[in-house]
């Protein structure tokens, strides 16, 4: 008899996106006309075409792997050294991180979830709410948690409401946690974070023996000076922290797949005989066990994000998403919403009209404005009264979601 992993059942209907997607399905076959208008600015995928820089260095490496004397098979699992030389050279100069301490890996979300491999269980979780769903979920999957109520809130998981009124960076909590997921910028609600509140952070981890899960997907969206890119730009970081990043968002990867982790070596955890460990050598251990590597074409063209034309090409899809984050702001502005972040990051977080709740805002925009948003309690109870507008669009898909956001909350 195979039983199942019971921590499954405990998941709550379907994972975000795919319970979004199922609700357009629907409306979409019993709505034709509506579905031939609908624009799509729920999750934040990119639509704009790889930049060329990319896409050459792909169609080279895949002609290196048409010719014997250039073919390669497996390649190193924890990434090629051009690669992970180029990450540190350009995303990681002067903060003391090798490139040996960079994981290249199939996406941010594999990676975020597949961290919990390496810690032991009873380990206690702090994640913000509102959150990416995927920390939960994955926490809930390996057992961290008691079942949710119905609220949708996890027993034993300790939740840090990011509201409007800490601008959506939780205050430290007073009990001891053992690994703390922290996004900036955020997602969903486009926050960023101080150095001076990111210090705060990295103080407590280095004081409660913690762990800070840095995910920092949306980086590149950053667009003032003064918001630290990287946790390890705060002094004490490499002790306590992982960083996550991606191509996804920046070289407009999602269908491609690449991304990276940072596990420093200086970073420790506790055996159960209570002995520090660097968590480095055992996530390479799982990465050379379960993952083979991204692969080689995909590298190549990951790589070439950081070739001079890359830089440029990538400049202008991100100056492109950040003007369209400004018109969605301008518009809800206008209609005199509460509106949160877009301007470090391509998510505009808007609070709904008096008298409706998220779920009721994504109904009203699927069908009364054939516009799909993300209902902000679908990222946790303190996402109630939200809908996150993604900023991922062509300019003509924007500047008509703003006329149809006019015309149906105006
Ligand atoms: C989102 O819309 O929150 C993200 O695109 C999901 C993801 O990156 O996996």
């Amino acid at each position: 008899m195979a039983t199942i992993n019971d921590n499954y059942l405990k998941l709550k209907a379907g994972y975000l996106f795919p319970e979004i997607a199922r609700r357009v399905k629907a409306f979409t076959e019993s709505n034709p006309e509506g579905a031939a208008k609908l624009i799509r600015c729920g999750i934040g995928d990119v639509t704009e075409p790889l930049p060329e820089a990319c896409r050459q260095a792909m169609h080279d490496a895949v002609d290196e792997l048409g010719d014997s004397s250039t073919f390669r098979g497996y390649g190193p699992e924890q990434g090629y050294d051009f690669l992970r030389d180029a990450i540190v050279e350009n995303q990681y100069a002067g903060l003391g991180i090798s490139a040996d301490e960079v994981f290249v890996s199939d996406g941010s979300k594999c990676d975020t979830g597949n961290i919990l491999d390496i810690f032991g269980k009873g380990n206690k979780i702090a994640i913000t709410d509102p959150v990416y769903p995927v920390y939960v979920d994955t926490n809930v999957m390996v057992g961290n948690t008691g079942e949710a109520d119905e609220s949708g809130a996890y027993e034993g998981l300790v939740y840090l409401p990011c509201t409007a009124e800490n601008n959506f960076v939780p205050t430290i909590p007073e009990e001891d946690v053992d690994l703390v997921y922290l996004c900036y910028p955020n997602n969903p609600t486009g926050a960023t974070a101080t150095r001076q509140q990111l210090e705060e952070w990295v103080a407590y981890a280095k004081e409660r023996n913690a762990i800070i899960l840095y995910d920092a997907a949306y980086e590149a969206f950053v667009q003032d000076e003064s918001v630290p890119k990287s946790i390890y730009e705060i002094e004490g970081a490499k002790d306590c922290a992982i960083e996550f990043r991606s191509f996804s968002k920046n070289g407009g990867f999602t269908g491609v797949r690449c991304a990276y982790t940072v596990v420093p070596k200086s970073v420790t955890g506790t055996d159960g005989k209570g002995e520090k460990h660097p968590l480095h050598p055992l996530w390479s251990r799982r990465h050379s066990t379960k993952f083979n590597g991204a692969s080689y074409p995909v590298q190549r063209g990951a790589a070439a994000v950081f070739s001079p034309e890359g830089k440029a090409q990538v400049g202008a899809l991100i100056k492109g998403y950040m003007e369209n984050a400004a018109l969605l702001r301008e518009t809800c502005e206008k209609l005199g919403l509460p509106v949160y972040g877009g301007e470090n990051a391509p998510y505009v977080w808007v609070g709904c009209p008096d008298g409706i709740d998220s779920w009721g805002m994504f109904d009203r925009m699927l069908e009364k404005a054939n516009v799909v948003i993300t209902p902000g309690s679908g990222f946790g109870a303190a996402g109630e009264g939200y809908f996150r507008i993604s900023a991922f669009n062509s300019r003509e898909n924007v500047e008509e979601v703003c006329r149809r956001i006019t015309e149906n909350l105006g």
